[in-house]
């Protein structure tokens, strides 16, 4: 199948997968569309990470068929952009942005090496597009989160990734800084057309950029529109606590916590009545 002639982003057809001798989760049957934002959401130790593990090449399905970008998964495949969960915190080395970006293009392996005028040239574009090019010169170790991830991202971008899979981009963010981070990957979306997978526990920061979600519930991955998955019954079943879905006037969606301190519920109501 394909769209506009591109190949899916992602192919599941009866995928399970064993970790440690134990079935992580199992019939994943479904299929990302090229150019689709995805949100990837479940509770810790859902499997989440492991899917894109999949995706990468890094970890073999106990059954079922994986195609990704049109082909069978494979470690090393270029047109994967990926930023690891706890990635920038990984960075205990005091490596410079310019260099680290650089690395997405030439392979980590052997270290630096020569890069040619086209390749810094790449490099500067992939800085400037995620708006960090006023501290590339700087090492990551002095870097606030935020422009971390920013420079995270200019790595998995830097050799025209046609999917890009982020797992937990915003964890340890502020607000100011999450939202950053998601119109940054709403542009790269509208330039590129890139396909985007994100891990992320809080959908709300990513509302305005998600088509799509794939949900781990129960043991198996499933996928659907995003209005379809944000639905308060999926989302308290999902996470296992009560989760509210409110919509605003402006038609806005949001997801709320909807648990309330039985203490702190009876002194609102005494107020309201007084
Ligand atoms: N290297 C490993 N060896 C054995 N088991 C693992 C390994 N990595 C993860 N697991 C197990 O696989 C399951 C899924 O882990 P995974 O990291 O994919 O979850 P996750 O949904 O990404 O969770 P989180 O939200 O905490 O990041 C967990 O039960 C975990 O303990
Ligand atoms: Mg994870």
């Amino acid at each position: 199948m394909t769209t506009g002639g591109r190949p899916p982003a992602l192919v599941l057809e009866g995928v399970s997968v064993a970790r440690g001798g134990r079935t992580v989760w199992s019939h994943g049957t479904f299929t990302v569309r090229p150019g689709a934002v995805v949100g990837v959401i479940g509770p810790n130790g859902a499997g989440k990470t492991t899917l894109f593990q999949l995706a990468l090449g890094l970890l073999a399905p106990s059954s079922g068929r994986i195609e990704v970008l049109g082909a069978p998964p494979r470690r090393g495949n270029r047109r994967i952009g990926y930023v690891p969960q706890n990635y920038t915190a990984a960075l205990g080395e005091a490596i410079r942005c310019r260099d680290l970006v650089t690395l997405g293009l030439t392979g980590g392996r052997f270290g630096l090496r020569p890069t040619s005028a086209a390749e810094r040239a790449q490099v500067d574009d992939a800085l400037r597009r995620v708006g960090a090019l006023d501290f590339a010169e700087r090492r990551m170790s002095e870097l606030s989160g935020g422009q971390q991830q920013r420079v995270a991202i200019a790595q998995a971008i830097v050799d025209d990734a046609e999917l890009l899979l982020l797992d937990e981009p915003l964890a340890n963010l502020d607000l100011r800084n999450q939202q950053e981070i998601v119109r940054l990957l709403g542009d790269l979306h509208r330039d590129r057309d890139v396909t985007i997978m994100v891990v992320a526990h809080d959908l709300n920061p990513l509302l305005p950029v998600l088509s799509d979600a794939v949900y781990l519930l129960d043991g198996h991955p499933h996928h659907d529109e995003i209005g379809e998955v944000v639905q308060e019954e999926l989302l308290t079943h999902l996470y296992g606590t009560p989760v509210g879905v409110v919509r605003t006037a402006q038609g806005d969606l949001f997801t709320r916590a909807a648990w309330r301190d039985p203490v702190h519920q009876q002194e609102n109501a005494r107020e309201a009545g007084a």
